[in-house]
Protein backbone atom coordinates (compact mmCIF):
# COMPACT_ATOMS: atom_id res chain seq x y z
CA UNK A 1 0.00 0.00 0.00
CA UNK A 2 1.36 3.16 -1.28
CA UNK A 3 0.14 5.53 1.28
CA UNK A 4 1.35 3.19 4.20
CA UNK A 5 4.52 2.62 2.63
CA UNK A 6 7.55 5.38 2.46
CA UNK A 7 10.47 3.68 -0.21
CA UNK A 8 13.01 2.28 2.34
CA UNK A 9 11.09 3.23 5.40
CA UNK A 10 11.36 0.68 8.39
CA UNK A 11 7.66 1.82 9.07
CA UNK A 12 4.29 1.54 8.06
CA UNK A 13 1.38 2.97 9.03
CA UNK A 14 -1.64 6.08 8.13
CA UNK A 15 0.21 9.34 9.78
CA UNK A 16 -1.99 10.48 12.57
CA UNK A 17 -2.80 13.95 11.94
CA UNK A 18 -1.11 16.93 13.84
CA UNK A 19 -2.63 19.25 16.17
CA UNK A 20 -4.34 19.91 19.53
CA UNK A 21 -7.54 19.43 21.34
CA UNK A 22 -9.16 17.70 24.36
CA UNK A 23 -8.49 14.14 23.60
CA UNK A 24 -5.63 11.77 22.58
CA UNK A 25 -5.72 10.67 18.58
CA UNK A 26 -3.48 7.08 17.41
CA UNK A 27 -2.75 6.34 13.74
CA UNK A 28 -5.66 4.55 12.11
CA UNK A 29 -6.38 1.07 12.80
CA UNK A 30 -5.18 1.17 15.97
CA UNK A 31 -6.72 1.07 19.80
CA UNK A 32 -5.23 3.48 22.56
CA UNK A 33 -6.40 2.35 26.07
CA UNK A 34 -6.70 4.04 29.51
CA UNK A 35 -4.66 1.29 31.45
CA UNK A 36 -3.75 3.26 34.59
CA UNK A 37 -4.49 6.95 35.88
CA UNK A 38 -3.03 9.09 38.80
CA UNK A 39 -5.44 6.78 41.78
CA UNK A 40 -6.27 3.90 40.85
CA UNK A 41 -5.33 1.29 43.05
CA UNK A 42 -1.76 -0.29 42.89
CA UNK A 43 -1.48 -2.34 45.86
CA UNK A 44 -3.55 -5.10 46.53
CA UNK A 45 -5.10 -2.74 49.95
CA UNK A 46 -5.25 0.34 47.92
CA UNK A 47 -9.21 2.27 48.16
CA UNK A 48 -10.40 3.41 44.84
CA UNK A 49 -9.69 6.78 44.05
CA UNK A 50 -12.01 9.77 45.65
CA UNK A 51 -10.71 12.92 44.52
CA UNK A 52 -12.05 15.18 46.96
CA UNK A 53 -11.64 12.76 50.22
CA UNK A 54 -7.70 12.21 48.86
CA UNK A 55 -5.31 10.64 51.89
CA UNK A 56 -1.57 10.69 52.05
CA UNK A 57 -2.40 7.02 53.19
CA UNK A 58 -4.71 5.89 49.95
CA UNK A 59 -1.90 7.51 47.84
CA UNK A 60 0.33 5.51 49.23
CA UNK A 61 -1.01 2.14 47.55
CA UNK A 62 -2.40 4.19 44.22
CA UNK A 63 -1.17 4.93 40.94
CA UNK A 64 1.15 8.08 41.80
CA UNK A 65 1.16 11.57 39.78
CA UNK A 66 2.68 12.32 36.50
CA UNK A 67 3.88 8.96 34.96
CA UNK A 68 7.04 9.33 32.98
CA UNK A 69 9.37 6.07 32.34
CA UNK A 70 7.03 2.97 31.68
CA UNK A 71 9.06 -0.55 31.75
CA UNK A 72 7.80 -4.15 30.96
CA UNK A 73 9.46 -7.41 32.42
CA UNK A 74 7.89 -9.96 30.75
CA UNK A 75 6.80 -12.85 33.17
CA UNK A 76 8.15 -16.22 31.50
CA UNK A 77 9.09 -14.13 28.74
CA UNK A 78 5.79 -13.34 27.60
CA UNK A 79 4.55 -9.81 25.46
CA UNK A 80 0.72 -10.34 27.20
CA UNK A 81 1.56 -11.04 31.01
CA UNK A 82 4.23 -9.26 32.63
CA UNK A 83 5.30 -6.46 35.24
CA UNK A 84 4.81 -2.72 34.21
CA UNK A 85 6.91 -0.79 35.79
CA UNK A 86 6.45 3.19 35.72
CA UNK A 87 7.87 6.61 37.18
CA UNK A 88 5.85 9.37 38.72
CA UNK A 89 7.86 12.49 38.40
CA UNK A 90 6.42 14.88 40.21
CA UNK A 91 3.41 16.27 41.11
CA UNK A 92 0.73 19.07 39.76
CA UNK A 93 -1.10 20.53 43.03
CA UNK A 94 -3.10 23.40 40.78
CA UNK A 95 -3.89 19.99 38.85
CA UNK A 96 -4.33 17.76 41.96
CA UNK A 97 -6.93 19.76 44.73
CA UNK A 98 -9.71 20.81 44.74
CA UNK A 99 -10.20 24.34 45.23
CA UNK A 100 -6.04 25.15 45.58
CA UNK A 101 -6.21 27.69 42.91
CA UNK A 102 -8.00 31.05 43.21
CA UNK A 103 -9.01 33.39 40.67
CA UNK A 104 -9.73 36.56 41.17
CA UNK A 105 -9.32 40.22 38.75
CA UNK A 106 -7.21 37.83 36.18
CA UNK A 107 -4.58 36.92 38.93
CA UNK A 108 -4.20 32.91 39.82
CA UNK A 109 -3.04 32.33 43.21
CA UNK A 110 -2.35 28.81 44.69
CA UNK A 111 -3.09 28.93 48.40
CA UNK A 112 -0.05 26.92 50.78
CA UNK A 113 -1.01 23.22 50.91
CA UNK A 114 -1.66 21.73 53.68
CA UNK A 115 0.55 19.01 55.65
CA UNK A 116 -1.80 16.45 54.38
CA UNK A 117 -1.60 17.27 50.67
CA UNK A 118 2.44 17.63 50.95
CA UNK A 119 2.06 14.21 52.26
CA UNK A 120 -0.15 13.66 49.26
CA UNK A 121 2.45 14.90 47.08
CA UNK A 122 5.01 12.79 48.48
CA UNK A 123 3.18 9.72 48.33
CA UNK A 124 2.60 10.51 44.89
CA UNK A 125 6.01 10.48 43.58
CA UNK A 126 8.12 7.31 42.92
CA UNK A 127 6.90 4.51 41.40
CA UNK A 128 4.44 1.68 40.77
CA UNK A 129 5.15 -2.00 39.93
CA UNK A 130 2.04 -4.11 38.43
CA UNK A 131 1.58 -7.05 37.21
CA UNK A 132 -0.45 -6.76 34.26
CA UNK A 133 -2.37 -8.85 31.99
CA UNK A 134 -3.75 -9.05 28.67
CA UNK A 135 -7.23 -10.84 28.77
CA UNK A 136 -9.24 -10.78 25.62
CA UNK A 137 -7.16 -8.47 23.76
CA UNK A 138 -7.19 -5.88 26.38
CA UNK A 139 -4.65 -5.34 29.18
CA UNK A 140 -5.31 -4.98 32.58
CA UNK A 141 -3.69 -5.24 35.96
CA UNK A 142 -3.74 -8.35 37.90
CA UNK A 143 -5.65 -7.68 41.42
CA UNK A 144 -4.07 -9.44 44.20
CA UNK A 145 -0.78 -9.74 42.92
CA UNK A 146 2.62 -10.55 44.65
CA UNK A 147 4.15 -7.98 42.46
CA UNK A 148 1.91 -5.13 43.00
CA UNK A 149 3.92 -2.48 44.79
CA UNK A 150 4.00 0.76 45.19
CA UNK A 151 7.35 3.38 45.92
CA UNK A 152 6.82 6.95 47.78
CA UNK A 153 9.00 9.39 48.14
CA UNK A 154 9.31 7.92 51.89
CA UNK A 155 10.18 4.37 51.04
CA UNK A 156 13.24 3.06 53.06
CA UNK A 157 16.62 2.90 50.86
CA UNK A 158 20.15 1.82 50.93
CA UNK A 159 22.60 3.49 49.63
CA UNK A 160 25.47 1.76 47.86
CA UNK A 161 28.60 1.36 45.83
CA UNK A 162 31.33 4.34 46.71
CA UNK A 163 29.68 6.77 48.42
CA UNK A 164 27.84 4.69 50.79
CA UNK A 165 28.79 5.45 54.53
CA UNK A 166 30.32 9.15 53.24
CA UNK A 167 30.55 11.52 56.16
CA UNK A 168 28.80 14.07 52.97
CA UNK A 169 25.96 11.80 53.41
CA UNK A 170 25.04 11.44 57.25
CA UNK A 171 21.65 13.06 58.45
CA UNK A 172 20.61 13.83 61.91
CA UNK A 173 17.86 10.84 60.57
CA UNK A 174 20.76 8.94 59.64
CA UNK A 175 24.34 8.49 60.90
CA UNK A 176 25.52 5.90 58.90
CA UNK A 177 25.43 7.42 55.15
CA UNK A 178 23.72 3.96 54.17
CA UNK A 179 19.71 4.59 54.46
CA UNK A 180 17.21 7.21 52.86
CA UNK A 181 13.86 7.34 53.01
CA UNK A 182 12.46 7.86 49.18
CA UNK A 183 13.38 8.94 45.83
CA UNK A 184 12.49 11.89 43.94
CA UNK A 185 11.41 13.02 40.25
CA UNK A 186 12.50 10.11 38.40
CA UNK A 187 12.04 11.25 34.88
CA UNK A 188 12.95 8.47 32.20
CA UNK A 189 15.01 5.01 33.73
CA UNK A 190 15.69 1.80 32.60
CA UNK A 191 15.37 -1.85 32.18
CA UNK A 192 18.56 -3.86 33.29
CA UNK A 193 19.22 -7.06 30.88
CA UNK A 194 18.67 -9.28 34.04
CA UNK A 195 15.27 -7.85 34.55
CA UNK A 196 15.66 -4.81 37.34
CA UNK A 197 14.05 -1.41 37.63
CA UNK A 198 16.22 1.65 37.78
CA UNK A 199 15.06 4.83 38.66
CA UNK A 200 16.97 8.16 37.36
CA UNK A 201 16.82 10.61 40.02
CA UNK A 202 16.68 14.68 37.97
CA UNK A 203 14.78 17.46 39.19
CA UNK A 204 15.46 16.57 43.24
CA UNK A 205 17.03 20.38 43.57
CA UNK A 206 13.57 21.52 43.58
CA UNK A 207 12.18 19.91 46.72
CA UNK A 208 14.83 21.72 49.15
CA UNK A 209 14.53 25.18 49.86
CA UNK A 210 16.06 27.56 53.05
CA UNK A 211 19.71 28.26 53.26
CA UNK A 212 22.87 26.57 53.81
CA UNK A 213 24.28 27.68 57.31
CA UNK A 214 27.53 30.61 56.34
CA UNK A 215 30.24 29.23 54.59
CA UNK A 216 29.00 25.66 54.55
CA UNK A 217 31.00 23.13 52.86
CA UNK A 218 28.79 22.21 50.48
CA UNK A 219 28.08 25.46 48.99
CA UNK A 220 29.31 25.19 45.60
CA UNK A 221 28.39 21.82 45.43
CA UNK A 222 24.63 23.27 45.60
CA UNK A 223 25.34 26.09 43.49
CA UNK A 224 26.48 23.88 40.58
CA UNK A 225 22.80 22.29 40.93
CA UNK A 226 20.99 25.40 41.11
CA UNK A 227 20.26 24.04 44.37
CA UNK A 228 17.76 23.81 46.75
CA UNK A 229 14.99 24.85 44.30
CA UNK A 230 12.52 25.68 46.46
CA UNK A 231 9.66 24.30 44.17
CA UNK A 232 7.90 22.50 46.79
CA UNK A 233 5.83 23.36 50.43
CA UNK A 234 7.58 20.48 51.38
CA UNK A 235 9.86 21.74 54.06
CA UNK A 236 6.97 23.58 56.19
CA UNK A 237 6.38 19.91 57.53
CA UNK A 238 9.50 17.98 56.86
CA UNK A 239 13.01 19.35 58.29
CA UNK A 240 15.00 17.04 56.23
CA UNK A 241 14.12 19.47 53.26
CA UNK A 242 15.15 22.32 54.67
CA UNK A 243 18.99 23.30 54.24
CA UNK A 244 19.50 24.80 56.89
CA UNK A 245 18.44 22.45 59.26
CA UNK A 246 19.80 19.38 57.22
CA UNK A 247 22.66 20.31 55.26
CA UNK A 248 23.37 17.08 53.59
CA UNK A 249 20.26 15.59 52.69
CA UNK A 250 19.98 16.81 49.11
CA UNK A 251 23.27 14.58 48.49
CA UNK A 252 21.38 11.86 49.79
CA UNK A 253 19.29 12.42 45.66
CA UNK A 254 20.49 12.83 42.30
CA UNK A 255 21.34 8.99 41.86
CA UNK A 256 20.19 6.33 39.75
CA UNK A 257 17.99 3.71 41.69
CA UNK A 258 17.81 -0.13 41.48
CA UNK A 259 14.71 -1.99 42.55
CA UNK A 260 13.99 -5.66 41.99
CA UNK A 261 10.62 -6.11 40.88
CA UNK A 262 10.25 -9.36 41.03
CA UNK A 263 10.03 -9.22 45.09
CA UNK A 264 7.84 -6.83 46.38
CA UNK A 265 9.71 -6.62 50.17
CA UNK A 266 12.95 -5.81 48.10
CA UNK A 267 15.05 -2.64 49.57
CA UNK A 268 15.65 -0.48 46.66
CA UNK A 269 19.60 1.06 46.09
CA UNK A 270 21.04 3.98 45.08
CA UNK A 271 23.73 3.05 42.80
CA UNK A 272 26.31 6.10 43.76
CA UNK A 273 28.86 4.60 40.83
CA UNK A 274 26.68 5.87 38.54
CA UNK A 275 27.38 9.48 39.49
CA UNK A 276 24.95 12.18 41.09
CA UNK A 277 23.60 14.90 38.54
CA UNK A 278 20.02 15.29 37.43
CA UNK A 279 19.96 11.90 35.93
CA UNK A 280 17.62 11.90 32.66
CA UNK A 281 17.41 7.81 31.95
CA UNK A 282 19.43 5.03 32.52
CA UNK A 283 19.19 2.62 29.16
CA UNK A 284 21.54 -0.25 29.31
CA UNK A 285 22.92 -2.76 26.75
CA UNK A 286 25.71 -5.49 26.96
CA UNK A 287 29.17 -4.81 25.21
CA UNK A 288 30.69 -7.72 23.35
CA UNK A 289 32.77 -8.73 26.50
CA UNK A 290 29.71 -9.56 28.52
CA UNK A 291 30.40 -5.86 30.40
CA UNK A 292 26.79 -3.41 30.74
CA UNK A 293 26.98 -0.25 29.65
CA UNK A 294 24.21 2.48 31.15
CA UNK A 295 23.68 5.70 28.91
CA UNK A 296 22.35 9.02 30.67
CA UNK A 297 21.81 12.52 30.23
CA UNK A 298 22.34 15.08 32.99
CA UNK A 299 19.54 17.45 31.75
CA UNK A 300 20.25 20.82 32.18
CA UNK A 301 21.55 23.32 29.37
CA UNK A 302 25.23 23.02 28.95
CA UNK A 303 25.45 19.91 30.66
CA UNK A 304 27.00 16.53 29.85
CA UNK A 305 26.38 12.67 28.47
CA UNK A 306 27.84 9.95 30.54
CA UNK A 307 28.08 6.46 30.21
CA UNK A 308 28.94 3.91 32.77
CA UNK A 309 30.32 0.47 32.87
CA UNK A 310 30.69 -2.10 34.98
CA UNK A 311 33.62 -3.81 35.67
CA UNK A 312 32.15 -7.02 36.06
CA UNK A 313 30.10 -9.10 33.08
CA UNK A 314 26.56 -10.23 32.59
CA UNK A 315 25.57 -13.32 33.51
CA UNK A 316 22.82 -14.66 31.31
CA UNK A 317 22.32 -18.07 33.63
CA UNK A 318 22.49 -17.07 37.22
CA UNK A 319 20.22 -13.77 37.95
CA UNK A 320 21.55 -13.48 41.59
CA UNK A 321 24.85 -12.96 39.98
CA UNK A 322 24.48 -9.87 38.48
CA UNK A 323 22.39 -8.20 41.36
CA UNK A 324 25.26 -6.05 42.46
CA UNK A 325 27.03 -5.24 39.03
CA UNK A 326 26.29 -1.59 39.38
CA UNK A 327 28.22 -1.21 42.26
CA UNK A 328 31.60 -1.56 40.22
CA UNK A 329 32.48 -0.17 37.39
CA UNK A 330 33.76 3.27 35.53
CA UNK A 331 31.44 6.60 34.94
CA UNK A 332 32.80 8.13 31.35
CA UNK A 333 31.39 11.84 30.38
CA UNK A 334 31.63 12.73 26.85
CA UNK A 335 33.76 15.02 24.81
CA UNK A 336 32.41 16.06 21.26
CA UNK A 337 35.39 16.76 18.84
CA UNK A 338 34.74 18.97 16.04
CA UNK A 339 35.91 16.54 13.68
CA UNK A 340 33.06 14.05 14.30
CA UNK A 341 34.96 12.24 16.70
CA UNK A 342 34.40 11.88 19.89
CA UNK A 343 36.06 10.65 23.55
CA UNK A 344 35.06 9.15 26.80
CA UNK A 345 36.63 11.14 29.64
CA UNK A 346 37.02 8.62 32.76
CA UNK A 347 35.63 10.23 36.01
CA UNK A 348 37.90 8.69 38.15
CA UNK A 349 39.53 9.78 41.16
CA UNK A 350 43.48 10.79 40.74
CA UNK A 351 43.17 10.59 37.08
CA UNK A 352 43.81 13.82 34.89
CA UNK A 353 42.26 17.04 37.11
CA UNK A 354 40.42 15.38 39.65
CA UNK A 355 42.94 15.59 42.55
CA UNK A 356 43.14 16.76 45.97
CA UNK A 357 44.17 20.27 44.61
CA UNK A 358 40.71 20.31 43.07
CA UNK A 359 39.25 19.36 46.55
CA UNK A 360 38.66 15.55 45.44
CA UNK A 361 39.85 13.23 48.21
CA UNK A 362 38.58 10.31 46.98
CA UNK A 363 35.63 8.53 44.78
CA UNK A 364 33.26 9.51 46.83
CA UNK A 365 34.05 13.05 46.14
CA UNK A 366 34.22 12.54 42.50
CA UNK A 367 30.85 11.01 42.37
CA UNK A 368 28.86 13.42 44.95
CA UNK A 369 30.52 16.61 42.89
CA UNK A 370 30.13 14.72 39.27
CA UNK A 371 29.11 18.17 37.35
CA UNK A 372 32.28 19.49 39.10
CA UNK A 373 34.54 16.96 37.92
CA UNK A 374 33.41 16.90 34.21
CA UNK A 375 33.49 20.40 34.11
CA UNK A 376 37.93 20.38 34.79
CA UNK A 377 37.91 17.19 32.54
CA UNK A 378 36.80 19.42 29.45
CA UNK A 379 33.19 17.90 28.54
CA UNK A 380 31.13 18.62 25.73
CA UNK A 381 28.12 21.51 26.93
CA UNK A 382 25.29 19.85 25.67
CA UNK A 383 21.66 21.28 24.70
CA UNK A 384 20.51 19.60 27.67
CA UNK A 385 20.30 15.93 27.23
CA UNK A 386 17.67 13.49 28.06
CA UNK A 387 17.04 9.96 27.37
CA UNK A 388 19.82 8.08 25.13
CA UNK A 389 19.08 4.97 23.70
CA UNK A 390 21.39 2.09 22.93
CA UNK A 391 20.58 0.02 19.74
CA UNK A 392 22.03 -3.19 19.84
CA UNK A 393 20.51 -3.71 15.94
CA UNK A 394 22.99 -1.49 14.35
CA UNK A 395 25.77 -0.56 16.60
CA UNK A 396 24.44 3.29 17.75
CA UNK A 397 23.62 5.38 20.05
CA UNK A 398 20.69 7.72 20.23
CA UNK A 399 20.95 10.79 22.06
CA UNK A 400 18.09 13.47 22.76
CA UNK A 401 19.17 16.65 23.44
CA UNK A 402 15.40 18.43 24.06
CA UNK A 403 16.38 22.43 23.64
CA UNK A 404 18.40 25.03 24.77
CA UNK A 405 17.80 28.56 24.05
CA UNK A 406 20.19 29.84 26.48
CA UNK A 407 22.99 28.80 23.80
CA UNK A 408 25.15 31.39 22.03
CA UNK A 409 27.82 29.85 21.15
CA UNK A 410 27.42 26.70 18.91
CA UNK A 411 29.76 23.56 19.01
CA UNK A 412 29.54 20.57 16.25
CA UNK A 413 27.35 18.84 17.95
CA UNK A 414 25.08 21.59 19.33
CA UNK A 415 25.16 23.30 16.44
CA UNK A 416 22.35 25.52 16.10
CA UNK A 417 22.29 28.99 18.76
CA UNK A 418 19.33 29.51 20.40
CA UNK A 419 18.14 25.75 19.84
CA UNK A 420 14.48 25.80 20.52
CA UNK A 421 13.42 22.55 18.78
CA UNK A 422 16.28 19.98 19.78
CA UNK A 423 18.36 17.66 18.14
CA UNK A 424 19.31 14.31 18.52
CA UNK A 425 23.29 13.13 17.82
CA UNK A 426 23.82 9.67 16.83
CA UNK A 427 26.49 8.17 18.15
CA UNK A 428 29.24 5.02 16.35
CA UNK A 429 31.30 3.59 19.32
CA UNK A 430 34.39 2.74 18.35
CA UNK A 431 34.12 -0.90 16.73
CA UNK A 432 30.26 -1.02 17.46
CA UNK A 433 31.46 -1.78 21.12
CA UNK A 434 28.90 0.19 23.46
CA UNK A 435 32.35 0.05 26.01
CA UNK A 436 34.53 1.19 24.06
CA UNK A 437 36.35 4.53 25.16
CA UNK A 438 36.07 6.13 21.35
CA UNK A 439 34.19 6.42 18.73
CA UNK A 440 32.59 8.81 16.18
CA UNK A 441 29.27 10.57 15.98
CA UNK A 442 26.99 12.68 13.50
CA UNK A 443 23.91 14.34 13.33
CA UNK A 444 20.84 12.57 13.16
CA UNK A 445 18.17 15.04 12.73
CA UNK A 446 18.34 18.89 13.96
CA UNK A 447 14.21 19.10 14.75
CA UNK A 448 11.44 21.98 14.18
CA UNK A 449 8.96 22.87 11.11
CA UNK A 450 11.24 22.22 7.94
CA UNK A 451 8.43 24.57 6.30
CA UNK A 452 10.17 27.43 8.54
CA UNK A 453 14.05 27.76 6.69
CA UNK A 454 15.28 29.81 9.57
CA UNK A 455 14.61 27.44 11.84
CA UNK A 456 16.91 25.04 10.44
CA UNK A 457 15.41 21.73 10.49
CA UNK A 458 16.78 18.73 8.76
CA UNK A 459 13.96 16.17 8.25
CA UNK A 460 13.83 14.29 4.79
CA UNK A 461 11.74 16.10 1.88
CA UNK A 462 9.45 13.04 2.25
CA UNK A 463 8.26 13.81 6.15
CA UNK A 464 4.87 15.29 6.11
CA UNK A 465 3.42 18.57 8.00
CA UNK A 466 2.48 16.42 10.47
CA UNK A 467 5.58 13.90 10.73
CA UNK A 468 7.85 16.51 11.92
CA UNK A 469 8.72 17.51 15.58
CA UNK A 470 10.37 19.25 18.27
CA UNK A 471 11.83 19.16 21.49
CA UNK A 472 13.06 15.27 21.54
CA UNK A 473 12.73 13.95 25.24
CA UNK A 474 11.93 9.96 25.66
CA UNK A 475 13.32 6.94 23.37
CA UNK A 476 12.83 3.51 22.16
CA UNK A 477 14.54 1.64 20.13
CA UNK A 478 12.24 -1.75 19.24
CA UNK A 479 12.83 -5.27 19.03
CA UNK A 480 13.23 -4.86 15.52
CA UNK A 481 15.85 -1.90 15.85
CA UNK A 482 13.92 1.08 14.71
CA UNK A 483 13.77 4.56 16.68
CA UNK A 484 10.46 6.06 18.28
CA UNK A 485 11.14 9.52 19.77
CA UNK A 486 8.52 11.03 22.06
CA UNK A 487 8.46 14.99 22.96
CA UNK A 488 8.14 17.12 25.61
CA UNK A 489 7.51 21.19 24.76
CA UNK A 490 5.29 21.49 21.94
CA UNK A 491 2.38 23.44 22.47
CA UNK A 492 -0.45 25.36 20.32
CA UNK A 493 1.68 28.31 21.14
CA UNK A 494 4.70 27.47 19.86
CA UNK A 495 4.03 24.40 17.24
CA UNK A 496 0.86 24.55 16.78
CA UNK A 497 0.50 20.75 17.88
CA UNK A 498 0.42 18.65 20.92
CA UNK A 499 3.44 16.62 22.39
CA UNK A 500 3.26 12.96 20.71
CA UNK A 501 5.31 9.88 19.78
CA UNK A 502 6.88 10.06 15.96
CA UNK A 503 8.24 6.98 13.74
CA UNK A 504 12.18 7.48 13.01
CA UNK A 505 14.05 6.31 10.50
CA UNK A 506 17.35 5.60 10.79
CA UNK A 507 18.86 3.80 7.86
CA UNK A 508 19.04 4.05 4.08
CA UNK A 509 17.85 6.47 2.11
CA UNK A 510 14.74 7.05 4.16
CA UNK A 511 16.68 7.95 7.15
CA UNK A 512 15.34 11.53 8.75
CA UNK A 513 12.05 10.53 7.71
CA UNK A 514 9.57 11.20 10.93
CA UNK A 515 5.94 10.25 11.47
CA UNK A 516 3.37 10.74 14.20
CA UNK A 517 1.52 7.52 15.39
CA UNK A 518 0.03 8.95 18.95
CA UNK A 519 -0.10 12.77 20.06
CA UNK A 520 -1.60 13.48 23.12
CA UNK A 521 -4.39 15.83 24.72
CA UNK A 522 -3.51 19.35 25.35
CA UNK A 523 -1.42 20.41 27.87
CA UNK A 524 0.45 17.10 27.78
CA UNK A 525 3.95 15.76 27.42
CA UNK A 526 4.57 12.41 25.71
CA UNK A 527 6.77 10.14 27.63
CA UNK A 528 7.51 6.00 27.43
CA UNK A 529 7.57 4.54 24.94
CA UNK A 530 7.66 1.13 25.84
CA UNK A 531 7.44 -1.56 23.23
CA UNK A 532 6.75 -5.25 24.05
CA UNK A 533 9.32 -7.77 22.84
CA UNK A 534 6.64 -9.25 20.61
CA UNK A 535 5.93 -4.99 19.41
CA UNK A 536 1.92 -5.72 19.71
CA UNK A 537 1.46 -3.38 22.44
CA UNK A 538 3.28 -0.06 22.75
CA UNK A 539 2.67 1.31 26.26
CA UNK A 540 2.86 5.07 26.50
CA UNK A 541 3.04 8.08 29.43
CA UNK A 542 0.64 10.89 29.36
CA UNK A 543 1.83 13.28 31.40
CA UNK A 544 0.50 16.41 33.40
CA UNK A 545 -2.49 16.46 30.83
CA UNK A 546 -4.46 19.51 30.92
CA UNK A 547 -1.34 21.57 32.17
CA UNK A 548 0.49 24.76 30.28
CA UNK A 549 -0.82 27.73 31.02
CA UNK A 550 -2.60 30.19 28.90
CA UNK A 551 -1.40 28.74 25.62
CA UNK A 552 -4.65 27.15 24.20
CA UNK A 553 -7.79 29.02 23.04
CA UNK A 554 -7.02 31.63 25.83
CA UNK A 555 -7.96 29.56 28.72
CA UNK A 556 -5.85 30.75 31.73
CA UNK A 557 -4.06 28.29 33.97
CA UNK A 558 -6.40 25.58 34.44
CA UNK A 559 -7.00 23.82 37.89
CA UNK A 560 -9.34 20.57 39.50
CA UNK A 561 -12.00 23.26 39.11
CA UNK A 562 -11.70 25.64 36.59
CA UNK A 563 -10.07 23.23 34.19
CA UNK A 564 -11.71 24.62 30.68
CA UNK A 565 -9.44 22.76 28.60
CA UNK A 566 -9.65 18.59 29.35
CA UNK A 567 -10.84 16.61 31.90
CA UNK A 568 -8.81 13.60 29.87
CA UNK A 569 -9.12 10.86 30.48
CA UNK A 570 -12.44 10.45 32.32
CA UNK A 571 -14.19 13.41 31.05
CA UNK A 572 -16.02 13.66 33.47
CA UNK A 573 -17.41 16.68 36.14
CA UNK A 574 -16.23 14.85 39.50
CA UNK A 575 -12.69 13.76 38.19
CA UNK A 576 -10.02 15.90 37.58
CA UNK A 577 -7.96 15.43 34.48
CA UNK A 578 -5.26 12.65 35.26
CA UNK A 579 -2.29 11.75 34.00
CA UNK A 580 -2.34 7.98 32.50
CA UNK A 581 -0.51 5.01 31.10
CA UNK A 582 -1.89 4.18 27.81
CA UNK A 583 -1.51 0.52 25.54
CA UNK A 584 -1.43 1.08 21.97
CA UNK A 585 -2.85 -2.42 19.91
CA UNK A 586 -3.24 -2.73 16.01
CA UNK A 587 -6.89 -3.57 15.40
CA UNK A 588 -6.93 -7.06 14.09
CA UNK A 589 -3.55 -7.96 15.92
CA UNK A 590 -0.27 -7.58 14.90
CA UNK A 591 3.00 -5.78 14.45
CA UNK A 592 2.92 -2.07 15.44
CA UNK A 593 3.82 0.14 12.56
CA UNK A 594 3.91 -2.64 10.04
CA UNK A 595 1.54 -3.44 7.28
FE1 LIG B 1 12.04 15.17 33.31
FE2 LIG B 1 14.50 15.84 31.41
O1 LIG B 1 12.74 15.55 31.60
CA1 LIG C 1 12.15 13.61 30.25
CA1 LIG D 1 14.06 5.26 26.62
CA1 LIG E 1 11.84 17.24 29.11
Amino acid sequence: DEALAQEGSAFSFEEAIAGVDADHHVAPGYYADILMRWGDPVTNDAPEFDPTAQTAAAQAGQFGYNNDYVGYVPLDGSSEHGLLLVNHEYTNAHLMFPGIVEIADEEVNQKPLTEEQVNIEIMAHGGSVIEIEKVDGKWQRVAGSPYNRRITGETEMDITGPVAGHDRLKTSQDDTGRRVLGTLNNCAGGTTPWGTYLMAEENFHGYFAGDLPEGHKEAANYERLGAPGGWYEWHNFHDRFDVSKEPNEMNRFGWVVEVDPMDASSTPKKRTALGRFKHEGAESIVAPDGRVVFYSGDDERFDYVYKFVTSGTYNADDRAANMDLLDDGTLYVARFDEDGSMEWLPVVFGEGPLTEENGFESQADVLIETRRAADLLGATPMDRPEDIQPNETNGRVYVMLTNNTNREEPNAANPRVDNAFGHIVEIHEADGDFAATSGTWEILLQCGDPSIAEVGATFSSATTENGWFGMPDNAAVDSDGRLWVSTDGNSPAGTGRTDGLWAVDTEGAARGTSKLFYRVPVGAEMCGPLPTPDLTTFFVAVQHPGDGGDDWEGHGRPSYYEDLSTRWPDFRDDMPVRPAVVAITKQGGGKIGSA
